[in-house]
């Protein structure tokens, strides 16, 4: 048996797979995201390693575990002392608080986007590195390791530390043409590489699970611990996008479009990530979209309704003139800007809740639209997958297809992501001389979704003019 574990933003999941690939089990536990301030978004790593003990306790069949792959949320800054101590909570990828430490390195480093195949965004971990030597000076100067989040809870399970290139990709430390270490963007940085985990590709074993974890866990026989991959890359080898110009759409906490590459070829100005795939000798590109999900659970809360399923058969019951901007936590791709925040816009008088929560799927799917424009400058694509806790829904699907003008193929597990890529990366691990990216079918078809004549023109035309016009007002909003 194969375990996957996704160390997601709002819950960590546990899947395991057979040597089929069959799903055995599956456990999760929800996690909570603190806002200490305006821009600040943090979690406890403390928090994720009882989550996975609870989720671990709940999963049926783990004594059965032969190797773990690791997924998780991308760009977090875990600092560490030299007792493994964790210094202060993680600062995680929708945090908006360095932008002015994004001008600094990028400043330092001339030339950075051939290095690191994006701009110094704020979510992004180096920055924020910077951001706590200006702020916390004490802190700085105790971090004996930085480690991204899916990382801590390998640290937690085996004693090492290490990280694989897919994750590695999102701090601005790795040279991501050469899939290792940048020390120009790490000395940049006032670290050294004694800061940093060693990097494996995604199917390469970095450690064993140790004796106390086995005990506690139940579980008898040796246990391998595989890199794994950053979510985004990781829900690429779940949904089997490994062949150059396949393509995703996620809709989790955050919005992905992702696309796989069999090259290293920077598309900075829009605001595009390139990064490296976890798979060997693949890259790919994505735009990123800071709250997609993350506006659904926000309304649900307001409106309290208790689940997603009654929020898409509200959406499904109406049709809308609102418009929404899904910014709640800024925006990366293409504009750049942690500042921008969520506008409805165009209420009156008989704005009813089921407006409302339909103008929010709409609204991600325009921002999903100015992410499909940036890349498409730079890769070509064939077959869009939907993954993520939002491929649950077929009526967001055919709003994302009209406003997209893309097919979107629904595959079976696709809301499961990263977790099943990771549980898959273990199993590929214990394969020898298997090339990963001819191995890793596609899931069946479960249903394919045409785009609908689209009459969304007008309404997007004034998405992107709304936001444009209410840039200079958003750091009023903080
Ligand atoms: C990717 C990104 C998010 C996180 C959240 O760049 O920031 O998709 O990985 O899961």
């Amino acid at each position: 048996m194969f375990l996957g574990i996704d160390l997601g933003t709002s819950s960590l999941k546990l899947v395991l797979i057979d040597g089929n690939e069959k799903i055995v089990a599956e456990s999760s536990q929800e996690l909570t995201v603190w806002r200490p301030k305006p821009l600040y978004s943090e979690q406890n790593p403390e928090d994720w390693w009882t989550g996975l003990n609870q989720a671990m306790f709940k999963l049926q069949g783990r004594e059965q575990i032969q190797a773990i792959g690791l997924s998780g949320q991308m760009h977090g800054a875990v600092l560490l002392d030299a007792s493994n101590h964790v210094l202060r909570p993680a600062i995680l990828w929708n945090d908006g608080r360095s932008f002015e430490e994004c001008k600094e390195l990028e400043h330092r480093v001339p030339g950075f986007q051939h290095l690191i195949g994006t701009r110094v965004m704020p979510g992004f971990t180096a920055p924020k590195l910077l951001w706590v030597k200006r702020n916390e000076a004490q802190i700085f100067a105790n971090i004996a390791k930085v480690l991204l989040p899916k990382d801590y809870l390998r640290m937690k399970m085996s004693g090492d530390f290490a990280t694989d290139v897919s994750d590695a990709s999102g701090t601005c430390w790795l040279d991501v043409g050469k899939r290792k270490w940048s020390e120009a963007m790490i000395i940049a940085t006032d670290l050294s590489m004694r800061h940093l985990p060693k990097v494996y590709e995604g199917t390469e074993v970095t450690s064993e699970l140790s004796r106390e974890c086995k005990e506690r866990w139940g579980i008898r026989n040796r246990v391998e611990i595989v890199a794994g991959g950053g979510d985004n890359a990781a829900s690429a080898v779940g949904i089997g996008a490994t062949q150059p110009g396949q393509a995703f759409l996620s809709l989790g906490t955050s919005g992905v479009y992702f696309v796989s590459s069999s090259e290293f070829r920077p598309n900075v100005p829009d605001g595009i990530h390139t990064f490296c795939h976890c798979l060997p000798g693949l890259w790919h590109q994505m735009s990123v979209h800071l709250s997609a999900a993350a506006n659904l659970h926000w309304i649900k809360g307001v409106l309290g309704i208790d689940t997603f399923d009654t929020l898409y058969a509200m959406a499904d019951k109406t049709s809308t003139k609102l418009l929404f901007l899904p910014y709640l936590s800024g925006i990366r791709t293409p504009y750049n800007d942690p500042y921008a925040r969520g506008v409805f816009f165009g209420l009156n008088a008989g704005t009813t809740k089921e407006e409302m929560v339909r103008s929010i799927l709409e609204g991600v799917a325009f921002d999903l639209a100015d992410g499909q424009e940036a890349i498409l400058k730079g890769a070509s694509i064939q077959e869009v997958s939907v993954v993520g806790g939002g491929a649950r829904s077929y009526l967001w699907g055919r709003i994302l297809a009209t406003i997209l003008q893309q097919t979107l193929t629904y595959r079976e597990h696709a809301e499961l992501g990263g977790a099943l890529g990771a549980a898959r990366l273990a199993r590929l691990s214990q394969e020898a001389n298997q090339d990963p990216a001819q191995m890793l079918k596609p899931p069946k078809v479960l249903k394919i979704i045409e785009p609908a004549k689209d009459d969304y023109d007008k309404k997007r035309m004034l998405f992107k003019h709304l936001y444009r016009q209410l840039k200079p007002c958003f750091q009023e909003a903080l």
